[in-house]
């Protein structure tokens, strides 16, 4: 399956309007895609993100696709196994699940949740649906103060579970007009670190409808 795992240093950073996006970019170039988010909780009683994503891509029915986990608690899966709610089960089903989803698109967009290491059960987190997924991995994350920390803890986690970053996107979530000097040198300090990884950068805008030309270079980034 040729595709993407959006992942993220942490909740709220913009995966899904980054996925979103590049959807968007993808069906205007003319491919089929199958843009996903398998593992959503906080659905009250809708599954927002996947919703937002399937609507992207054309393909409402991925947003409830059978196999696919639900919850009603904004919590970590394990969270919510621990207040007797429902369990995820085997990531191999998942991930397996995703594949025959994604083979009907000539590219798939798989939304993680949360940050690089949300546990999914008592021994998986859901880097491990990411490693399974063996997808073309990019890491959000948000551009502001505190984002090197981290950036470089989430790409340690990778790492060592032999999961390769295609790409890192700075993305400039922060509402206040507050002066952020951290805005001038992270792209720069990241790409240091990593000097084979792309390191690109997402301003804020008004809509995800904005961020055509972000996910353009995101796209390109990507060799879809
Ligand atoms: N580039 C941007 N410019 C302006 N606002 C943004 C941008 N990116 C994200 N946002 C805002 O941040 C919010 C969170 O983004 P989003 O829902 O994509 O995050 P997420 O990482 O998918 O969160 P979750 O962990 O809940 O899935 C969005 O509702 C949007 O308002
Ligand atoms: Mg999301």
């Amino acid at each position: 399956m040729q595709g993407t795992f959006i992942t993220a240093t942490g909740t709220g950073v913009g995966k899904t309007w980054l996925a979103c996006a590049l959807a968007t970019a993808c069906v205007q170039r003319g491919k089929r895609v199958a843009a996903m988010k398998p593992i959503e909780t906080g659905c009250d009683p809708e599954p927002r993100d996947a919703i937002a994503l399937a609507q992207a891509c054309g393909n409402d029915s991925l947003a409830n696709a059978s196999g696919f986990y639900r919850a009603k608690d904004a919590l970590a899966p394990y969270a919510i196994e621990r207040r007797g709610g429902p369990k995820v089960g085997s990531l191999r089903a998942l991930a397996k699940r995703i594949r025959e989803l994604g083979k009907e698109a000539d590219y798939s967009i798989v939304e993680g949740i949360g940050g690089v290491l949300v546990p999914i059960d008592r021994e998986h987190t859901i880097a491990d649906l990411g490693a399974l997924l063996d997808l073309q991995t990019v890491v959000v994350a948000r551009n502001d103060l505190g984002v090197l920390s981290y950036t470089l803890t989430a790409m340690e986690a990778l790492r060592r579970r032999k999961i390769s970053v295609r790409a890192i996107v700075l993305n400039h979530v922060e509402r206040s007009s507050r002066q952020d000097l951290s805005r001038l040198s992270n792209r720069e300090v990241l790409a240091d670190y990593f000097p084979r990884i792309p390191v690109l950068r997402v301003p804020r805008v008004q809509s995800e409808n904005d961020l055509v030309d972000a996910a353009v270079e995101l796209y390109n980034t990507l060799k879809i």
